[in-house]
């Protein structure tokens, strides 16, 4: 048991001194501020004539690009490959858009593949705040989305979503989502009313669930649009709560992880299954998610639902990702920790940096 009471406002700016809970809240405005600015970028002609998106990353610059690769995925004639790697996969060529993305513009390994794009006729467009990355684009001519949002660099992930969702529009790959952006933005605003530190633990639904997964090893399952959303939970979960967490997709799941459900008994007992939902799964996916739900049930795990909010697919996924940022939020709470500094990742960059 915690005892740590959310409905405490003294704790938040005692355990959350650079304010995380502001960032989160500040997702809607992100969302839209990020959109209006890449509907002003003016991109080069040649860049719509490109047949793969393959987009650079680590971390929390990075997952904004598998969102938007499972976001798009059924409506893009290209592929969208999401690099989280140093160097560049082979079949990079002067076909291919580029998008290196990092929040700082020092990620090694983004930088690496970057680096190695510099040599090389694909079409590139960087996403950051400065750091090296902007430096080497504006020395060689490329398109640059700078963030002036002061935050970490997962708190900032409307700046690297959105603009590049707004390129593939732009670029005519994909239809308008300016009446989708619309709606996420009133979709989260709503949402974060239920969420927000202002609601009270009887009536916060996120609340509740981080008091759940207090003492607990959360696994976030996803699905389809919700897939990414899951990956996300569980990268919110480490870096924010400082818990460790998993996640895993149906239906390949389905093909291994239920085989080992019930042990080792110790841990099978410790862990609680959060199952991402959207309306747009198929018949089949839903029959997944029942029977995987019978088998978590016989082998004693713990499991929930987190249904999505909204209509459009867009709203879907971000209204998932904006429920996992508060539960994580409030689990970190739970457990005293401020959920900004990422005091491990910190000083594996600085131990890398020195080689
Ligand atoms: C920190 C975070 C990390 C970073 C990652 C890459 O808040 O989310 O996962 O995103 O270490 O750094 P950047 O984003 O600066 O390229």
């Amino acid at each position: 048991m915690t005892d740590i009471n959310l409905d405490d406002f003294s704790i938040y700016r005692k355990l959350d001194p650079e304010d995380m809970l502001a960032r989160i809240k500040e997702f809607p405005m992100q969302c839209s501020q990020a959109w209006q600015s890449v509907m002003k970028m003016v991109l080069p002609k040649n860049y719509s004539n490109i047949n793969q998106l393959v987009i650079l990353g680590m971390g929390g610059s990075a997952i904004g690009g598998d969102l938007v690769r499972t976001l798009v995925q059924e409506e893009m004639k290209i592929p969208v490959i999401v690099h989280r790697d140093y160097g560049l996969p082979a079949f990079v060529d002067d076909r291919t858009l580029l998008i290196a993305s990092s929040y700082s513009g020092n990620t090694e390994e983004t930088l690496s593949g970057f680096e190695s794009a510099l040599k090389m006729g694909a079409k590139k467009l960087v996403i950051t705040s400065g750091g090296k990355l902007e430096e080497m684009a504006k020395v060689n001519n490329i398109p640059v989305f700078k963030i002036k949002y002061k935050a970490l660099p997962r708190a900032a992930l409307g700046y690297s979503f959105m603009p590049t969702l707004g390129v593939l529009q732009k670029l005519g790959f994909i239809q308008d989502k300016s009446a989708d952006v619309a709606e996420i933005i009133q979709v989260l605003e709503k949402l974060s009313s239920k969420l927000d530190e202002k609601s009270p633990l009887k009536a916060n639904p996120a609340k509740q669930l981080a008091q759940r997964l207090f003492g607990c090893l959360p696994v976030v399952y996803g699905a389809g649009i919700a897939a990414e959303a899951a990956h996300r939970w569980k990268t919110q979960f480490n870096e924010n709560a400082k818990s460790w967490a998993f996640y895993d997709i149906f239906p390949e799941l389905n093909h291994n992880a239920a085989t080992g459900y019930s042990l080792p008994k110790d841990i099978a007992s410790k862990i609680r299954v959060v199952l991402l939902r959207s309306p747009t799964f198929s018949k089949r996916i839903k029959l997944r998610y029942d029977v995987t739900c019978e088998l978590l049930k016989q082998s004693g795990v713990a499991y929930e639902f987190v249904d999505s909010e909204g209509k459009s697919s867009l709203s879907q996924i971000v209204s998932l990702v904006s429920i996992g940022d508060y539960v994580s939020y409030y689990l970190a709470l739970l457990y005293k920790v401020d959920p900004s500094p990422i005091k491990y990742i910190d000083y594996l960059k600085e131990r890398l940096a020195k080689g």
